[in-house]
């Protein structure tokens, strides 16, 4: 490993010049500091920051326009995400900002969308061309980073890369533009409320300051980026896989930040997947304590926590959330019948979208620290 950077922590900066050696070193930063900084990535930043120019453009437009990318008339969960759209954090006080959510893009007659599958099916992008280009290019681009960081992480870690890839051949991944707005008056609330991403990583180029990472020790940690860095989070189904080796990362944005731009790209599974432990054979064999654990009582003699998720709703469940015209599309009940046959996917949830809201699978530093966050 080579430190970099003098101005972060030195096990959370990591140069990827050397694969071998980064592997065990995004290890060691993702579980003692709960995130890394990255260079050498192999991202070209000049894809990065074109979409970013764009998006800026996009956020600046009258709010009439910017409404006709609504992701609340979006099927599969793409486009602009009013300030308004506020998710449930009690550490967020008024939301300000806003975003626009691009994913793996699916034609309407897709298998996964043609049987409705959530989340799944087509980008929505405004009439003028100019930020579909340059944002699909982005994600292209890290997405192919954000894959190659998995697969370091995974093998680094004793997980089968060629199974791994078995649970990612369509993925949930979603790349989104985030807008911070500062706040009109001083506040103390978190200008995003602490939580964990839902997919396996998480990777951030951020514009501004105020992301803060919770570290094993259980202090609040500044993320300070250098110009051309990634910061590298570790998601719910990492925890998953790694039997809590590895820990979801747990992050807000602090009351302090003035504005802020960020390019965050999450790296999902596919939405029939489950996750598993995936440390070594005797994993394959899942004992699930959910049902009746107390949190500590999931960790096994071996420090593993021998648990399963299912990739898709535990997206989704999260994501109702942070979203209540999602909580409005796939209203509590309906998620309890799973014989539902609404053929109106704009306003009910399809038959696939079966999670139970009473037993959503929570990260370990979400169960340890959320509530004092
Ligand atoms: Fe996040």
């Amino acid at each position: 490993m080579v430190n970099i950077f003098d101005d972060v922590a030195r096990d959370a900066a990591v140069s990827l010049g050397v694969p071998a050696a980064s592997g065990s070193a995004l290890i060691q930063a993702l579980s003692v500091d709960g995130f890394a900084v990255l260079a050498d990535h192999g991202v070209d930043t000049s894809i990065v920051e074109a979409a970013h120019q764009e998006a800026e453009k996009f956020f600046a437009l009258p709010m009439s326009e910017k409404l006709a990318c609504d992701i609340r008339r979006s099927v599969s969960h793409r486009g602009y995400v009013p300030v308004d759209e506020a998710g449930s954090y009690a550490d967020e006080g008024i939301r300000r900002y806003e975003a626009y959510d691009i994913g793996l893009d699916l034609a309407p007659d897709h298998p996964a969308v043609a049987s409705r599958t959530p989340l799944m099916g087509p980008n929505v992008w405004p009439v003028d061309g100019s930020l579909r280009i340059v944002a699909q290019r982005c994600f292209d681009s890290l997405q192919m980073a954000a894959d190659g960081l998995l697969e370091m992480v995974a093998s680094s870690v004793g997980i089968d890369v060629a199974a791994l890839a078995k649970l990612r051949q369509q993925p949930l991944s979603q790349m989104r533009f985030l807008k911070y707005h500062e706040a009109a008056t001083p506040t103390n609330d978190a200008a995003m409320g602490a939580h964990t991403d839902y997919e396996f990583l998480t990777l951030i180029y951020q514009w501004g300051g105020g992301l803060e990472v919770k570290n094993r020790a259980g202090a609040w940690m500044p993320v300070e980026a250098p110009n051309g860095s990634l910061i590298l989070l570790a998601g719910d189904l990492l925890e998953v896989a790694t039997g809590g080796q590895v820990r979801s990362s747990l992050h807000r944005i602090g009351a302090a930040t003035a504005s802020r731009f960020s390019t965050v790209f999450f790296a999902g599974a596919d939405y029939h997947s489950v996750i598993r432990p995936m440390l070594h054979p005797a994993t394959e064999t899942v004992i699930d304590l959910r049902e009746d654990r107390q949190p500590e009582q999931a960790e096994s003699t071996a420090g593993l926590v021998r648990e399963s998720v299912a990739a898709g709703p535990h997206l989704l469940s999260q994501l109702r959330r942070d979203f209540p015209y999602l909580r409005a599309r796939y209203p509590v009940e309906i998620l309890h019948d799973e014989h539902h046959q609404n053929t109106d996917h704009k306003t009910a949830a399809s038959p696939n979208a079966i999670i139970d809201p009473a037993n959503v699978w929570r990260s370990s530093f979400e169960r340890r620290h959320f509530d004092d966050a």
